[in-house]
């Protein structure tokens, strides 16, 4: 019924769109000619100069900046670009003065010339040129300036319920790094496993991350990985944000440490979806346990923002816990959802004492209760059960805000009903691109709003090989609404830019799911 009212809506805008273009309506002439620009997300202004620059095998790069700008390493840099390249340098004495991650990017026929205030920046000009000339030997002479339109943007990855190597995870960083991501969101843990090393709870990845039966489902991290990532992603301008969920989806360290759930008792591992199974919030213990973990999180990542989940915690356990109980009727709460506010307050307080923000899931704004410290951020996500409830609630509250609608910035959701996914939880490109609900939230401007995150999750067991085919082509919708500022770009436009660019990213170890079709398979 519902995959019925989607299908009519699609049909009647785009019908209304047909009847805009009959009515004369403001339709700008490049998008009639269905081009793009050659460069996602859309750089801001492309000026077209006479001339081109003949390409060989090395590039010839001058970075003005000022001098105590950190540059890119000759080899991030050769990587990010995909030539050889010979660096000048043009050293401004005073600071160069562009907003945070803008870049300008100069063509002439004596190479390129770019122009930044920070690392990010050079990053970005170097990514774009990538895309400019891969493929090319000569390239238009032209001046690219270009800066963000939200502050955090973000790809997640669930490392939880699947495990991806090292390399995989590198690949999804220098993605982001390609498509002008900022962040890297980790989600390091879930009831199916838990994947980061801690010391002082050495059973969590003993056993902890070992709990799942199937292929892909076992497997964890080291410290000494964790941090190679972080330096990695830095790098490419891509700072690595961890989450370690909350008091819900955590079966696997429970698995591990039984004392830390309510009845202190063996539990089961729920194969999908999540159990009434959470962390003890009644226990002193339990509060030590996990604050020592994310003493270790930041040791190991110096992200300013951290992930404590809170999604989807089921009260069941709680609900009949003495522990919990007590803990209620001490504190004063009203009832167990207001435990779950004091339980997160507990933790971003303590991140808060570290300097640190802590992101919650929109599940904490879902009705009131204890009051969270102002470092709290709330990541949106359930768009589908409550509709824009968890942002409207964050901003009264004052809390920063991230935009994740899970209908439409989830990746993992397919194009056509697959697995666990019925017909209601399918979205395509044109969807993600033209009704998103994160567009209305960012188009009123609010500054709290910092920013969105598209997610991959992996349940369902949507496994490492099959990751590409889920994010590619539909990131390029979502990247798009986070970072554009310019003209305005018509689905056309857009389409045109991702067939252009679909030989690049599949050169560099990308591939294309069904998406990127116009007729996708069932199934896919
Ligand atoms: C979520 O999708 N449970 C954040
Ligand atoms: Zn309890």
């Amino acid at each position: 019924m519902r995959f019925t009212t989607k299908i009519l809506n699609k049909a009647l805008s785009r019908l209304l769109a047909c009847l805009v273009i009959f009515a004369g309506g403001n339709i700008d002439a490049n998008a009639a000619l269905n081009d793009g620009c050659g460069v996602l997300p859309t750089p801001q202004s492309i000026i077209r100069h006479e001339g081109e620059y003949s390409l060989r095998d090395t590039v010839c790069i001058t970075f003005v900046h000022s001098p105590d700008l950190h540059v890119p390493s000759q080899s991030v840099l050769e990587a990010i670009v995909g030539r050889n390249a010979e660096i000048r340098h043009k050293s401004c004495e005073q600071a160069v003065n562009m907003a945070n991650e803008a870049y300008r990017l100069t063509i002439s026929g004596d190479g390129a010339e770019i122009t930044a205030s920070d690392y990010s920046g050079l990053i970005y000009a170097l990514q774009t040129l990538a895309q400019l000339t891969a493929g090319h030997k000569t390239v238009d002479c032209m001046t690219v300036s270009d800066s963000p339109r939200c502050a955090w943007r973000a790809f997640m990855l669930d490392s939880g319920r699947q495990w991806q190597s090292i390399e995989s995870i590198k690949k999804y960083i220098d993605m982001a790094s390609m498509l002008k991501l900022n962040r890297f969101h980790w989600h390091l843990t879930e009831g199916l496993g838990w994947r980061p090393e801690i010391m002082a709870y050495p059973d969590l990845t003993s056993i902890g991350s070992n709990v799942g039966t199937r292929p892909g489902q076992t497997g964890y991290y080291t410290r000494t990985q964790m941090m190679e990532i972080v330096e990695y992603a830095r790098q490419r301008a891509v700072q690595i944000v961890p989450e370690i969920d909350m008091p819900g989806h955590s079966e696997a360290a429970l698995a591990a440490y039984p004392w830390a759930s309510c009845a202190g008792k063996d539990i089961k591992i729920p194969e999908t979806g999540f159990s009434d199974n959470i962390f003890c919030a009644g226990k002193d213990t339990v509060i030590v346990m996990l604050k020592t973990i994310l003493n270790e999180i930041c040791d190991i990542f110096p992200s300013e923002y951290i992930h404590i989940g809170g999604d989807e915690a089921p009260k069941g356990n709680w609900d009949k816990c003495p522990h919990c109980i007590k803990r209620i009727k001490d504190v004063g709460l009203n009832d167990s959802h207001d435990l779950q506010l004091w339980f997160a307050a507990q933790m971003a307080a303590h991140l808060k004492s570290i300097g640190r923000k802590a992101i919650l899931w929109g599940d904490v704004m879902d009705s009131p209760g204890y009051i969270l410290p102002d470092n709290c951020v709330v990541q949106w996500w359930n768009f589908r059960k409550n509709g824009d409830l968890a942002v409207r609630n964050a901003l009264k509250a004052g809390h920063e805000v991230i935009l994740s609608p899970n209908y439409y910035n989830y990746l993992n959701f397919p194009v056509t009903p697959w697995a666990g996914y019925g017909p209601d939880r399918t979205f395509d490109i044109e969807d993600a691109y033209l009704r998103n609900p994160m567009s209305v939230v960012l188009d009123k401007a609010d500054p709290r709003v910092i920013g969105a995150t598209c997610a991959l999750w992996t349940d369902y067991e949507v496994t490492e090989r099959m990751i590409d085919s889920r994010v590619f082509p539909r990131i390029f919708a979502l990247i798009q609404i986070m970072w554009h500022t310019g003209k305005e770009i018509s689905f056309d436009e857009l389409r045109a830019d991702i067939d252009r660019l679909r030989p690049f990213f599949e050169s560099r170890g990308f591939s294309f799911g069904p998406a990127a079709a116009s007729q996708p398979a069932e199934g896919s």
